[in-house]
């Protein structure tokens, strides 16, 4: 349970994860190493290792350059740390549309060399719900991500918001339906509009988390880096909770006025 000390703590599991729904909000939030894994597992449900490392941690424009050698690297850092949170990571772009057995490989990879729990899958069209489902059947827990997807941010030019109108509202509601009933543990929800959020919450059985989605989903997700405020331009969507760019340069900024002035290390 968030909150928990680790030492009392057990494992979370994806039916852990599962049966929250219903009882209190599940809390997610995404990290890149053990550094901040060791710092936040107390706090959160759930760690996901997400491609948004490449726009906030690894100096990238978006996720798109974000390849799967970079999430298994990044992903078994913050497994090293021994979360008790529930661990997952995403299939970078591109992977989920190459063959069935390509995204089985990659999954694979993924838990046996970084020690993933659950993957997470941008579910950009319906041709990919047998390959959810193929790998389920492997034993390899799904979070399905839908609303904006940021992967596919140059063939969008830009970021928006979804399930404004009925015809988008009814599709996400079918495809969060569609993605329970092949097996998903979860659905990630992402700049959907509230009432919509609150209405696929309310139409499927296992948990919607959302981001940027509103209050009416069964958790929420944000990116570290904006809750700590380390993002030089967090969405409007994000709450910043602490201001670690400002105590980081004060630190440094100290220290090397201490180095300078021969006032550290003391005699
Ligand atoms: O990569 C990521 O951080 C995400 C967010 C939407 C949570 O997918």
């Amino acid at each position: 349970m968030a909150n928990q000390s680790s030492t009392s703590r057990e494992k979370t599991t994806v039916k852990t994860i599962k049966a929250l729904k219903g009882e209190r909000p599940i809390v997610a939030i995404t990290a890149y190493d053990a550094l901040m894994t060791r710092l936040i597992d107390d706090a959160v449900d759930l760690i996901l290792v997400g491609d948004s490392m490449g726009n906030t941690a690894l100096g990238y424009e978006n996720t798109v350059n974000v390849t799967l050698d970079t999430i298994i690297h990044h992903a078994a850092a913050v497994n090293r740390a021994q979360p008790k949170a529930l661990v997952i990571a995403d299939i970078p772009f591109g992977d989920a549309y190459l063959s069935s057995d390509s995204l089985l490989l990659a999954s694979r990879r993924l838990m046996q060399e970084a020690g993933v729990q659950a993957v997470k899958i941008e579910v950009g069209s319906e041709s990919l719900f047998p390959k959810i489902e193929n790998l389920i059947n492997a034993g390899i827990p799904v979070m399905g991500h839908i609303g904006l997807l940021p992967q596919t941010i140059n063939a969008l030019g830009s970021y928006r918001s979804y399930g404004n109108r009925e015809a988008g509202r009814m599709r996400l509601i079918n495809w969060a339906q569609q993605l329970e009933s092949i097996g998903c543990f979860s659905v990630l929800g992402e700049m959907i509009k509230p009432e919509a959020a609150g209405e696929i919450t309310k139409r499927i059985d296992v948990p919607f988390i959302g981001i940027g989605c509103g209050v009416d989903c069964d958790g929420q997700i944000l990116v570290l880096s904006d809750v700590l405020g380390l993002s030089p331009d967090s969405p409007f969507f994000a709450k910043q909770y602490v201001d670690l760019s400002a105590a980081i340069k004060d630190a440094v900024a100290n220290y090397a006025s201490e180095v300078t002035q021969k006032q550290f290390p003391q005699k």
